[in-house]
């Protein structure tokens, strides 16, 4: 089967960095994968170059296949679409979210017309009543309490856990094929995270829904993800399946990575574990 996107050999450069050196790696249809490294070692900058989302500095060479293997007549390069056509695929096959759920909502705005916002970006057609009886649906799907109630609230007025969640209805209500999630849980306290991880693998599930779930934690990563990819420096270092990779890392990298994990890993199982009860 054609994977769903496959990234060859990509290279990211500002002036004052090579933060990406000939990334490789595939992402299937339906499948979480996991991209860990410690702080800088580009795994942000190669999910906003997936999303088209670079600023000018940068300089990217390679290719990111959509729907289909790199090369092949049948896959979309997004390193060569124009705007116009990415914008068209952002939120409607491929949405995105971010580790600060705070500066990615609007404060002005109420979470109801941010929500409904984004479903009629991609579906004009919806009347005002429709756009919002969807993103009640939606915000009642990531469980935000009294959704309907709520509606006309201002992100303030939620916790942080509950912002990340409005980000993640605003994420999937179009349906998305896959969900791009940097650092989704980073910013929340242990329990609130084990929590939106819950969600996340659920929402995954339900929907068949192909994931790159980005973490500098391999412990983390561990809860979400079926196949890990390693990342060092701007490379992929190791890659495989995780548990593979959690009992028998090859690389040394993967192996340090592994040993900061213990302290944290008792910590956050232990809420995990009372959800699984
Ligand atoms: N807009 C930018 N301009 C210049 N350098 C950047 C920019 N964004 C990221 N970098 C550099 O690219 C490297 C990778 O960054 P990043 O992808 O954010 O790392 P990670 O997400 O793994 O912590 C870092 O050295 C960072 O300083
Ligand atoms: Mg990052």
């Amino acid at each position: 089967m054609a994977p769903l996107l496959e990234i060859s050999d990509l290279q990211i450069r500002f002036p004052a960095a090579e933060a990406v050196r000939g990334l490789s790696l595939h992402i299937d249809q339906g499948e979480v994968l996991g991209l860990v490294g410690e702080s800088g070692s580009g795994k942000s900058v190669t999910a906003l170059a997936i999303m088209g989302l670079l600023g000018p500095a940068a300089r990217v060479a390679g290719q990111i296949a959509w729907r289909g293997r790199a090369g092949s007549a049948d896959s979309i390069d997004l390193l060569r679409q124009p705007q116009s056509a990415l914008q068209r695929l952002r939120g409607r096959e491929i949405a995105m979210i971010f580790q600060e759920p705070m500066t990615a909502l609007n404060p002005v705005m109420t979470i109801g017309s941010q929500v409904a916002e984004g479903a009629r970006a991609h579906s004009p057609s919806w009347t005002g009543r429709e756009a919002r009886r969807k993103a009640i649906a939606a915000l009642e799907a990531v469980s935000i309490p009294d959704a309907a109630r709520r509606y006309g609230d201002y992100p303030h007025q939620f916790s942080g856990g509950q912002r990340q969640r409005i980000l993640i209805a605003m994420a999937l209500i179009n349906h998305p094929r896959l969900l791009i999630a940097d650092e989704p849980t980073t910013a929340l306290d242990v329990t609130v995270q084990a929590q939106v991880l819950e969600l996340l693998r659920e929402l995954q599930r339900q929907h068949g829904l192909a994931m790159l779930f980005i973490s500098h934690d391999l412990a983390v990563v561990g809860q979400v993800a079926s196949r890990v990819a390693v990342m060092r420096a701007g490379e992929v270092v190791e890659t495989g399946p995780c548990a593979r990779l959690l009992t028998s890392p090859q690389h040394a990298y993967t192996r340090s990575l592994l040993a900061a994990v213990p302290t944290l890993r008792t910590a956050r199982n232990r809420p995990l574990a009372m959800i699984g009860a």
